[in-house]
């Protein structure tokens, strides 16, 4: 089984937990930049962990706004989200890019996994990312809450390890 992780980062934060995530995964793992990456590289894994921080009020990463996302294949494919976000300064739109792109992965018939994680200690208005209550994937917010970045990844890793 191949697993890709792959990320869209203007700063680099997510690409730091894109790093973070393949190191508690603790096995083969490929970290694809979504800037510099084609459909049919990612159309190749069998299980992929994607990420993104939101940008513009609520908008994906640069590069995976300007992606040909109909283009990835992910019917019957194991899928974990992850995503950065600022939740002092956007609170109404905290986090959105990772609602966008796990609305993209049922659409296309992904298997999600890692999708039911607490809101607890996140402070915020309001987030595309929350689902029935429950952020879909791990949100990091490497602006306010860089102290808890790696019990969340740890502990979120953890969850979707079985999966992977
Ligand atoms: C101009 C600008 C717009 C942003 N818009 C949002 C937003 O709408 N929602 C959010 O949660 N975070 C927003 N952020 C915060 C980023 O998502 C956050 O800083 C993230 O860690 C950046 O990750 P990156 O370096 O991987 O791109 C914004 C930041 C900037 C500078």
């Amino acid at each position: 089984m191949s697993i890709a992780i792959v990320f869209g980062s203007s700063g680099g934060n997510t690409e730091g937990v894109a790093k973070l995530i393949k190191k508690g995964l603790g096995k083969e793992a490929d970290l694809i930049d979504i800037g510099k990456a084609d459909a049919s590289k990612i159309n190749s894994y069998d299980k992929l962990i994607l990420g993104t921080s939101t940008w513009y009020e609520g908008e994906l990463q640069d590069d995976w706004d300007s992606f040909d996302k109909e283009s990835l294949e992910l019917e019957g494919k194991t899928v974990a989200l992850f995503g950065l976000g600022d939740q002092e300064g956007y609170g109404g739109e905290f986090a959105d890019g990772v609602g966008t792109l796990y609305h993209l992965s049922l659409k296309k018939g992904a298997k999600i996994v890692g999708d039911k994680n607490s809101t607890e200690g996140y402070n915020f208005e309001e987030s595309k990312a929350v689902v029935d209550g429950k952020f879909v994937g791990l949100i990091v917010d490497e602006d306010n809450q860089s102290d808890l970045t790696a019990e969340r990844v740890e502990k979120w890793v953890e969850s979707i390890k079985s999966a992977f």
